[in-house]
């Protein structure tokens, strides 16, 4: 008989935004013509650039024609996209990366799901409330896990473990809570890391909202951090590639081991070329707009929010807005939004006990609806 790993039988029973999406969906079969606003996954609404589809369609012809077709590319990318993220995203932000560090992929809930792989039986230290992604995949793994409650007592800063741990998930800007740490706050953690020899997994998918200068947008800005440090990156919320798939992990020389080139034949030709036109003039300069858009919306929840009362954290530098809860209770706020103003959340009890008592929503619908829930609320 078949034998399946042990470790699958202690997840919960469904994904966090899986249990979302079919409490919307139970709501909405008995309430079929409820004007729901969607504030709960992180997905954008905005198309893609449109650099990114001239791009696209560019490549498309070239896999037509017999000289410029492409089969399997290389592994961990094509160079025309890892000299840009070398340049854009590292050397401009004073950090020198090579590219042979720089693996691209189809998505950075996949690359830190599929780090786990070359783990060993280590202790994981993650924040909480944190994405779930990190604890479920190490779950499946059968690893420890310890937690660094992150709330409103300590400013939303991380204390570090009591015990020696092996690997420590951080995510800035923060998903769930919005929040941001200083590149001082941020050193506490490089420093632990060297002392204990331990692995930083660094999740900085959100970099492109920072709009403050104390932030680090990478980890590697931190004196160092490539010993010690995994950073991982993506297209989703940067340049609205949620449904188009494209990422990237820089793994250091100093934290390399083989992986990839034995599970992964490359993200496409096509979606690459997509990924590299964010990087042109006419790239940047649409994705800066995507941005603003989304941070505009930020700014409308936050100061709606706070005019009506609620105490809100994040949404500065981060498409997402974390708020108190009325009366501690998440889910029942979550269900409370829901059934009577129609407005999709996420509870903040999803993302961990310590998140119990908040709740996330994000800044990713359009300005119209974003005001319209605002006014529902
Ligand atoms: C979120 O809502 O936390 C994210 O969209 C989930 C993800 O990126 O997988």
């Amino acid at each position: 008989m078949v034998q399946i790993n042990d470790n699958f039988t202690k997840l919960s029973d469904s994904y966090l935004f899986t249990e979302i999406a079919r409490r919307l969906k139970a709501y909405t079969a008995s309430n079929p013509d409820a004007p729901i606003i969607r504030m709960g996954i992180g997905d954008v609404t905005l198309p893609l650039p449109d650099a990114c589809i001239k791009a696209m369609h560019k490549a498309v012809d070239e896999m037509s024609q017999k000289d410029t077709f492409r089969g399997y590319g290389p592994e961990q990318g094509y160079e025309f996209l890892q000299d840009k993220i070398r340049q854009f995203d590292f050397k401009s932000h004073g950090v020198d990366i090579n590219n042979d560090e720089i693996f691209i992929s189809d998505g950075a809930k996949s690359d830190t799901g599929n780090i786990t792989d070359i783990l060993g039986n280590n202790v994981i230290a993650v924040t909480d409330p944190v994405y779930p992604v990190y604890v479920d995949t190490n779950v499946m793994s059968g690893r420890n896990i310890v937690r660094m409650p992150t709330t409103k007592s300590n400013d939303f800063v991380p204390e570090l473990p009591k015990e020696k741990v092996d690997v420590i998930y951080l995510c800035y800007p923060n998903n769930p809570t919005g929040t941001t740490l200083t590149k001082e706050q941020l050193k506490v953690f490089v420093d632990y890391a060297i002392r204990n020899k331990s692995l930083i997994l660094f999740d900085a998918a959100y970099e492109a909202f920072i709009t403050e200068s104390n932030v680090p947008h990478s980890i590697y800005e931190i004196d160092g951090a490539k010993q010690v440090a995994i950073e991982f990156r993506s297209y989703s919320k940067t340049a609205g590639f949620t449904g188009t798939r494209c990422s990237y992990t820089v793994v250091p020389k100093e934290c390399r081991y083989r992986r990839q080139c034995t599970k992964f034949n490359g993200t496409p030709y096509i979606i690459q070329r997509a990924a590299e036109a964010t990087y042109s003039e006419e790239g940047q300069l649409q994705v800066r707009q995507l941005i603003d858009y989304y941070l505009l919306n930020a700014k409308i929840i936050r100061e709606s929010l706070s005019a009506k009362g609620f105490e809100v954290f994040g949404g500065i530098n981060s498409p997402y807005i974390w708020l108190k809860t009325p009366d501690g209770d998440s889910w029942a706020f979550f269900d409370y939004l829901l059934k009577e103003k129609n407005i999709v959340s996420t509870p903040g009890a999803g993302f961990g006990a310590s998140g119990e008592g908040y709740l996330r929503l994000t800044a990713f619908n359009t300005k119209e609806k974003t005001i319209e829930a605002m006014d529902r609320i």
